[in-house]
């Protein structure tokens, strides 16, 4: 028998049981018969597509056309896993075009949930999309659509100001009805904190093993990234015998026995 589809409440009732969830990104059809098959619980359609598929410095470029390209193609091979795509940059500048950018990646794009980065003055986006149905992530922390004004991508929430404001930023996208949320690049402490105190899951990248669940940008975690792979990432493929489909399992493996990340990936 077929395992049952990973919905948003399936996640929740995770997080419950103190399962952790295992989230990879992923931009094709291949590939996404690999991760279905590795057992990863939700398929992030990342802007991060940007840098690794096209060569961008960011992510800023990337249209909405591009996601809906990718996450339909991931779509038609989904069986499983609940697929989450990004809004790309300025398409949620307003909460109508909010609503207009999650109807193409919904019906068109085939997603089960959209993600867009950022915290409070986004709680009328993420209410008016929940209540038209639209389940959202939201992305905290290092926001890579940003990158411009933090001038780098830079950690987050070291200092009490920052580490408040995304501690208030969370209660708020939650209170307004957000599903998920990803914490990237934070103090394992804090995101440890805020995952203790959210009843949603949190999703953590670069923020320790105390969250929820991790998420990987796949390209990192196979050791294809051919520039300064992140510190918080790890290649799970290098020095295999059992290939492409032995490091998405074996990362599925970690991340749910709370091994990956360990203190190597787990920034101070
Ligand atoms: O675009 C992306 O891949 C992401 C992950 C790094 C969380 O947002």
């Amino acid at each position: 028998m077929p395992s049952p589809r990973v919905t948003v409440s399936t996640l929740a009732a995770m997080k419950g049981r103190g399962e952790r969830i295992a989230c990879l990104t992923c931009y094709d059809a291949t590939f996404t018969r690999l991760l279905e098959r590795a057992g990863v619980d939700v398929l992030l359609v990342g802007d991060s597509l940007g840098m690794v598929l096209q060569g961008q410095e960011a992510t800023v470029s990337v249209t909405l056309d591009q996601m809906v390209y990718h996450c339909a193609s991931v779509a038609r091979r989904r069986e499983r896993a609940l697929l989450v795509g990004d809004m790309p940059f300025l398409s949620y500048a307003t909460p109508e075009r909010a609503l207009a950018t999650a109807g193409r990646l919904m019906q068109e794009g085939g997603v089960h949930m959209v993600k867009f980065e950022g915290g409070g003055a986004l709680v009328d986006t993420v209410a008016a999309l929940t209540a038209q149905g639209v389940p959202v992530c939201g992305h905290l922390g290092l926001l890579p659509q940003s990158v411009h004004k933090l001038g780098g991508y830079r950690f987050q929430g070291r200092d009490a100001v920052s580490a408040r404001c995304i501690r208030e930023d969370a209660a708020a996208l939650q209170a307004a009805g957000a599903g998920l949320l990803i914490l990237e690049c934070v103090p394992a402490a804090l995101a440890a904190e805020i995952a203790g105190q959210l009843k949603i899951p949190v999703i953590g990248i670069g923020a320790g093993a105390g969250c929820d669940g991790q998420v990987l940008v796949l390209h990192d975690m196979l050791g294809l990234n051919t520039g300064r792979p992140p510190s918080f990432s790890k290649d799970f493929l290098t020095g295999r015998t059992d290939g492409v489909a032995g490091a998405l399992a074996s990362y599925v493996r970690e991340v749910k026995a709370g091994t990956f990340p360990g203190t190597a990936q787990t920034p101070a």
